[in-house]
């Protein structure tokens, strides 16, 4: 059985107890070098996950009788990566283990419920921010080239109110949550690993 795994936001006292379990019994572990480095004691082998993704199924499907498990940060079913494995390895060897996301652990620390939310990425594509930004709650999860700085200009294009939430390095010790008007996030020159809430202002 393939076990895929949501580690949650980062901080190991976020993993599930299934999840803990099902790692430790394992042949194999593979996963990004960031949720690697979280599982510290892990004595079988470990694999990188990076750009092999395809070299990573076929091994996958070469060993289907060993334990393996494959790691992900959050969830792996909220842009991470349960799509691509379900898509490429017969399900009925798969056992995803939902983690907390990222996406809801911002919106815990910010007392904002996350009923009718729109949960969009910037990851590899163009976002179309007229659609985006016709919702009234919206969480994106970033990457390095459109993140903060690129959302508060598209509202400030439009002329919209909102208010922005910027949560980096959510649940590590340099975690930081930045709330502010567009101008106010313009304002901070450089943001680490992010998630970005944005909220009509009422
Ligand atoms: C490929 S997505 C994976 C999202 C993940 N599956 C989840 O549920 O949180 C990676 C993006 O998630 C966000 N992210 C993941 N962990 C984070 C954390 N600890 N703090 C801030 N953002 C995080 C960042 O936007 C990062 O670029």
């Amino acid at each position: 059985m393939i076990n895929v795994i949501g580690l949650g936001p980062g901080n190991e006292n976020y993993i599930t107890k299934l999840g803990e379990n099902l790692i430790e019994n394992s042949d194999v572990l593979i996963g990004g070098k960031r949720n690697l480095e979280t599982i510290k004691d892990f004595k079988g082998k470990k694999i990188v996950l990076g750009s092999n993704l395809k070299e990573i199924v076929e091994y996958i499907n070469n060993n289907i009788e060993k334990k393996i498990s494959v790691i992900a940060s959050g969830d792996p079913s909220i842009y991470g990566i349960s799509k691509y494995l379900s898509e490429n390895i017969d399900t009925k060897n798969l056992n995803i283990i939902s983690g907390i996301s990222s996406l809801q652990y911002i919106f815990s620390k910010i007392y904002v419920d996350m009923n009718d939310l729109y949960i969009t990425s910037s990851h590899g594509k163009v976002p179309d921010f007229d659609y985006i930004l016709s919702h009234k709650k919206v969480c994106m999860v970033t990457d390095s080239k459109i993140g903060p700085h690129k959302i508060s200009k598209e509202i400030l294009n439009r002329n919209l109110k909102r208010t922005i939430v910027v949560g980096e390095n959510l649940s590590y010790d340099n975690e930081r949550i930045t709330i502010g008007s567009p101008e106010d996030i313009l304002n901070i020159e450089d943001f680490d690993m992010n998630v970005v809430v944005i909220l009509d202002e009422k």
